[in-house]
């Protein structure tokens, strides 16, 4: 990809590779890497809807914050359909796999609050119905602006097309609960643009979503992350030299990834209320290894700049493989270069023997891992399953140089503030 000319006193930057080489030091089941084993007799948040991606309130330092005392996360969300016949199998049970498989159809942002970071009370939808000019609301990011409670929820807009939008509303505390007032218009902010980032006209299984805003702790500047493939035809890109990196002897055929084209984008605000947007070329590619880097989201630490990304197995292309989870690279500076964590990437994934376990890790300041249950297998051959759609344990996490290392285990959907805001 060609360097971009300066825009906005941004400095041109090349794009970071995640090569196949670092995917081939994925290893599975090192413990320092894996999310301990969910028992498959886990409580469920809420029986009358599936929530997945969670996505906590916080402000533009990434600092996770309750207001008045109370902590608050959103969440996508979509309702579970146990007496539809739609949803009935061949012995008229309720088929709870397909009804959480067609979930992301149906997506909508919910939110929830709680006093203690954990045992979550129900909130609602945060936009009415009709608001949101799509189908689908899928995930991005809720931020705190101010102590008047002006919140900034960006996220995606869904079918037809994708786009990156916002909406403005206000959190208001009782000493009961919380709620969400305004919320009312969505302001559509970019799209992917066909050049930089891959279009529903190149590729129907193109990927444009998941904003993640945020202040650069070292220029001051408002950016944004977002998940994209890299612009252009499906099946047209070159998985060379750069992309395989150093690999050993017999490891130089690509197969066909060049059909895989995850990478990370980036953009920046051309005004300080995020309004106004530039997107620039990606910060990460992965031609050739991976086709989906999603939810990507920054924490800044010890001067560098950790950036998160989740994936998955069926993603990765011909030749490499990981685990479901959260993957993580490493900078000095925010347009990189960036390396991979633990020389493969690999920060936090699903033991083997549980595979779908958990998802859409979201790394936190504080070290803590907060993820979905996903399905966890319920006899020894993995046969037989019991869907989440809940919050899975919080992970504890240490990050250390260019290492991760998993540290403890919280309890389900543990999120707790990092500051506290006292609205006026
Ligand atoms: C991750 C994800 C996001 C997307 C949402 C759709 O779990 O795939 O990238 O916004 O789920 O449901």
């Amino acid at each position: 990809m060609k360097t971009t000319t300066e825009k906005f006193g941004v400095t041109p930057h090349q794009p970071s590779l995640w090569t196949r080489a670092d995917a081939l030091k994925v290893r599975a089941d090192d413990p320092t890497t894996t999310q301990p084993l969910v028992s498959a007799d886990f409580p469920v948040l809420n029986n009358d809807v599936f929530i997945w991606d969670t996505m906590p309130l916080r402000d533009l330092d990434g600092n996770v914050t309750s207001v008045d005392g109370w902590s608050v996360i959103f969440t996508l969300t979509a309702d579970r359909h146990p007496n539809d016949p739609a949803y009935l199998d061949e012995d008229g049970n309720y088929d709870i796999l397909r009804d959480w498989n067609d979930r992301h159809g149906r997506a909508k942002m919910y939110y929830w609050f709680s006093r203690t970071g954990k045992n979550w009370e129900f909130g609602g939808r945060v936009m009415a119905e009709g608001v949101s000019p799509t189908a689908r609301e899928w995930a991005g990011t809720p931020i705190l602006l101010n102590d008047r409670g002006e919140v900034d929820l960006y996220y995606t807009a869904v079918t037809p097309g994708a786009t990156i939008v916002k909406v403005r509303g206000r959190v208001v505390t009782t000493e009961h609960g919380v709620s969400m007032v305004g919320f009312e218009k969505v302001k559509p902010l970019f799209e992917a643009d066909g050049k930089m980032y891959q279009t529903e006209a190149q590729n129907a299984f193109w990927g444009f979503r998941d904003p993640w805003p945020f202040r650069d702790p070292k220029d001051g500047k408002l950016y944004m992350l977002f998940e994209g493939n890299v612009a252009g035809e499906r099946g047209s890109h070159k998985v060379g030299e750069a992309e395989i990196g150093d690999v050993p002897p017999g490891y130089e055929d690509v197969g066909n990834s060049r059909f895989q084209t995850a990478c990370v984008g980036i953009a920046v605000a051309r005004d300080a209320d995020g309004d106004d947007w530039e997107m620039l070329p990606p910060l990460l590619t992965a031609v050739g290894v991976n086709d989906q880097t999603e939810r990507p989201h920054f924490v800044f630490q010890d001067g560098k700049y950790y950036l998160f990304t989740i994936s998955h197995t069926f993603t990765y292309a011909d030749g490499v493989t990981g685990p479901d989870g959260v993957y993580g690279f490493v900078a000095d500076s925010l347009f990189g270069p960036y390396v991979p964590l633990n020389g493969s990437g690999l920060v936090l994934g699903n033991p083997s023997s549980q595979p779908f376990q958990t998802y859409s890790h979201y790394v936190m300041p504080n070290g803590l891992v907060t993820s979905f249950i996903d399905s966890v297998p319920t006899d020894a051959t993995g046969t037989q399953i019991r869907v989440g759609g809940t919050e899975a344990p919080t992970v504890g996490m240490k990050i250390k140089g260019q290492q991760t290392f998993v540290v403890g285990e919280y309890d389900y959907g543990y999120i707790p503030p990092m500051l506290d805001v006292t609205l006026k």
